[in-house]
């Protein structure tokens, strides 16, 4: 029997290089960073898995670049299980992990195992991801013990946004950044097999990255983390209703598709489109 894992289509030990969380700890104990991008989509899911990330992240940032929302807060269980699945139908050699949305996982323990499960379950994702630190520990460490891995997310955690008022950079004094490595360390302990750390000063990050065996994945986090993820419509240049420096552009394909809408609109209007080639 084939112990390599299986794939997101189900068919076990067929592909190659096959990202697993352990592979993830792995490349961090090698030196090795680890790419994270975010999907929502299959054909977005399918190009990333392609272009050979290590994680796709279905991210609850969904509310905001799918629909349209001013924050992640509004995503519902339903409509996480859906992109996630489609993501995930899309993926073969990537880690799929699926954002737990607000108010999915932080009531009690047991609705927190019941909406994970459901990730794995139904939309096939292979880890979940979670907001918070010690008090989210013992939720966390009750996932993992049933077979679900756990991604922590610390720093700027944006379903707390109404809590905190801003975006602004996180732990930039000692208390807060002693806090945060507090959360770091008992995420850890509870099992996560990574923690993404979000909007924070570089020396923190990787102060806490060298201290911890789990990769430490950073979003304006600076260089010195295990890894980066960023979302992948703002690198893209999809969503562009705000810029935070963090985000390098690596293509402009909102105004590229502005550009492709107007020339096809005007060349039916000049009845250009189509022509004998395109034609019957
Ligand atoms: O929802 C999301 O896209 C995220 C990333 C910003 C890490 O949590």
């Amino acid at each position: 029997m084939s112990l390599t894992p299986p794939d997101n289509l189900g068919n076990p030990g067929t592909v190659p290089g096959k990202v697993t969380t352990q592979s993830l700890i792995d490349m961090k104990a090698e030196g090795r960073r680890i790419s994270a991008l975010t999907a929502y989509d299959y054909l977005m899911a399918q190009a990333l898995d392609e272009s050979g990330i290590d994680v796709i992240l279905v991210g609850d940032s969904a509310a905001m670049v799918i629909q349209g929302r001013n924050t992640t807060v509004p995503v519902t269980m339903e409509q996480m299980l859906y992109h996630s699945q489609v993501v995930a139908k899309g993926v073969q050699r990537a880690l799929v992990v699926g954002d737990l949305p607000f108010l999915s996982y932080q009531v009690n323990s047991d609705e927190a195992l019941r909406n994970a499960g459901r990730m794995v379950k139904e939309a096939l994702v292979e880890a979940v991801k979670v907001e918070g630190g010690r008090t989210i520990a013992p939720t966390v460490k009750r996932l993992v013990e049933v077979g679900i891995p756990v991604m922590g997310h610390l720093g700027l955690t944006p379903q707390s946004i109404h809590k905190f008022g801003t975006y602004r950079v996180r732990a930039t004094e000692p208390d807060e950044a002693e806090q945060l490595r507090a959360d770091a360390l008992a995420l850890q302990d509870a099992g996560a097999f990574a923690i993404v750390i979000e909007k924070v000063p570089a020396e923190l990050a990787t102060a806490i990255a060298a201290e911890l065996e789990v990769p430490i994945i950073g979003i304006g986090a600076g260089g010195g983390c295990d890894g980066q993820i960023l979302v992948s419509h703002d690198m893209l240049g999809l969503y562009t209703k705000f810029h935070p420096r963090f985000v390098r552009r690596y293509a402009e394909l909102g105004q590229a598709m502005r550009d492709a809408f107007a020339s096809y609109i005007k060349d039916v209007q000049d009845g250009q489109f189509p022509d004998e080639n395109e034609s019957y």
